[in-house]
């Protein structure tokens, strides 16, 4: 469903966040789920490409820590892995709807890159159901709603994210960092080392910390 236009101008005018306070999520954290340029099968310099992964894969984590400090049980490395790989099977910057279903056909025809110690068959259902509607996914785990709260929080860059579409409390609470992190790295997404540059801008803005 699009919802275009929905944002409120509030939110797009306020540069001024820092009265959030955010959990402690490092650099070093979010760097060892960097995605291949080669894992992806249209450009990775598109709109769905290494630039939104970097920040889906910061949300994430900082949404994961978030859930965990409200209670809920949360698994971040499955998180980082299925944040690294939901979009790479993309045909097209379109509905393409089949894209997850793609993605966790792939990552089951690539094991290897996720560490054994990592529940892989949580990240193929995190890839394969983050596309769907929530009413039509099967099994709607915490997993599976934080990573669709850390995607809708990137969907700045598309003019389309309307909040009361998020899941969680805690990503009603990153609006304003993610519209920050948005603009202040939308320049750079086809730019070379766009990962690394744009962990950089989250560091300098203090969404991600030291470390
Ligand atoms: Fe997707
Ligand atoms: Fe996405």
């Amino acid at each position: 469903m699009s919802n275009r236009g929905q944002t409120s101008p509030h939110l797009v005018n306020s540069s001024h966040w820092r009265d959030i306070s955010l959990p402690r999520v490092t650099v070093s954290q979010v760097m060892q789920y960097e995605p291949d340029p080669r894992w992806f099968a249209q450009p990775a310099s598109g709109i769905h490409g290494l630039g939104h992964e970097a920040r889906v894969l910061i949300w994430t984590q900082i949404l994961a820590e978030m859930v965990r400090q409200e209670g809920s049980s949360i698994d971040a490395a499955v998180l980082g892995w299925a944040a690294a790989v939901h979009d790479t099977q993309r045909s097209d910057d379109g509905d393409d709807p089949d894209h997850g279903r793609r993605a966790a056909s792939w990552l089951d025809d690539h094991r290897s890159i996720i560490p054994p110690n990592v529940s892989l068959e949580q990240v193929i259902h995190l890839c394969r159901w983050h596309v769907p509607p929530d009413h039509l996914v099967p099994d709607m785990t915490m997993d599976l709603r934080v990573l669709k709260d850390a995607d809708a929080l990137d969907r700045w860059r598309i003019s389309d994210l309307n909040p009361s579409f998020l899941r969680t409390a805690s990503a009603q609470k990153l609006l304003r960092p993610s519209y920050a992190l948005w603009t202040e790295t939308a320049s750079v997404c086809s730019s070379e080392q766009v990962f690394t540059r744009i962990l950089g801008v989250a560091q300098r803005l203090g969404i991600l910390a030291d470390g």
